[in-house]
């Protein structure tokens, strides 16, 4: 694969790189490096990870994630990005996000367009109105498709998550990956999370990046992303936390987690036991028993930048 055409963003002369990365989230660079390095092992291995950014109001996690997009665009890639409101409407967040995937379709060229037609027919089959539904914009490219028969509420469900699967299958293709950017995740409706849960079910979408930001408060909201962060991890998805409020001391150490059975052996990190991960990412480790954890190996060094990365990873999360 020619690396520098694929990910042109890791590759370009570092006053370039420095100049973009200043542009938007200045003193972020290590941060930035982290999610550049997610996004380029999902492209060059396929298969889905997912990385949560956490720090309070104003620390900049909206900002980071987004100067990713043209990163990501450059490349070739797919960004795109929907946030959560208080007491917002369900899937709303994850509409907006397919919605400026569906966007950027509709800006190519007309044979472009038309196979994007062709393509998401085949995809949806007959539950194109779903989508239709939750991304209004894709009427421009599917029309009104009809409503698919009614179904008993679990079916209709798994119905709506393989609809949601076969939709992002479409963008999130090898080579091609899709970032999928939810934001305030302090916020989400269950709803979405748990078609966000499924997403993380194997198996996933060929190449999915799923970044989410979080606000640590309300802590209500822990107990949910817990539940997602464990899904994560039954099915092998590989997990990144990057705690943007971290203290520059446990920032400048930086630590990789793995699970214990299917990670490498080492000692406990400097940091010390799994209580010190960020919250949802010990409920959810706690949630499947602890197991890996409690046994988690020092990995590679920190990055070099004033970036907090936990990384935890299941048995089968790439090595
Ligand atoms: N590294 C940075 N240096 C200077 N200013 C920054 C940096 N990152 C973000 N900002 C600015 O700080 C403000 C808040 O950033 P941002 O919206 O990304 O925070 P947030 O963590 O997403 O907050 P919230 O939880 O409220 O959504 C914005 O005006 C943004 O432009
Ligand atoms: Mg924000």
């Amino acid at each position: 694969m020619d690396t520098a055409r694929d990910f042109p963003f890791s590759h370009r002369p570092a006053a370039s790189a420095r100049h973009r990365a200043a542009a938007v989230a200045p003193g972020r660079d290590g941060e930035l490096a982290a999610l550049r390095e997610a996004y380029q092992r999902v492209a060059g291995r396929g298969g889905v990870e997912l990385l949560l950014l956490s720090g309070g109001a104003g620390s900049g996690k909206s900002a980071l994630a987004h100067s990713l997009r043209q990163p990501v665009q450059r490349a070739h890639g797919w960004f795109g990005a929907g946030r959560s409101e208080r007491g917002g409407l369900p899937y709303a967040c994850l509409g907006q996000a397919c919605g400026e995937l569906v966007q950027r379709v509709l800006s190519e060229s007309k044979p472009g367009i038309a196979a994007w037609k062709v393509g998401l027919r085949a995809a949806l089959g007959g539950n194109a109105q779903l989508m239709v539904m939750l991304v209004p914009a894709l009427e421009r490219l599917l029309g009104r498709p009809e409503a698919p028969p009614p179904l008993a509420p679990l079916a209709a469900q798994q119905r709506l998550r393989a609809a949601f699967r076969d939709l992002l299958g479409a963008f999130a293709r090898p080579g091609q990956p899709l970032v999928l950017f939810l934001d305030d995740l302090q916020w989400a409706d269950p709803a979405s999370l748990a078609l966000l849960r499924d997403l993380l079910g194997a198996p996933g979408p060929a190449a999915l990046l799923l970044l989410g930001a979080y606000r640590p408060q309300p802590a209500a909201a822990g107990a949910a992303l817990a539940r997602l962060t464990a899904a994560a991890l039954r099915s092998g998805v590989a997990l990144t936390q990057i705690d943007l409020a971290a203290p520059e001391a446990a920032a400048r150490a930086g630590r990789r987690w793995r699970d214990g059975a299917g990670g490498r052996p080492g000692h406990a990190p400097p940091g010390g036991a799994p209580e010190r991960l960020p919250a949802p990412v010990a409920a959810g480790a706690a949630a499947l028993g602890d197991s890996g954890l409690a046994h988690a190996a020092a990995g590679p060094a920190a990055r070099g930048g004033p970036c907090s990365s936990w990384s935890s990873s299941s048995t089968v999360a790439p090595g």
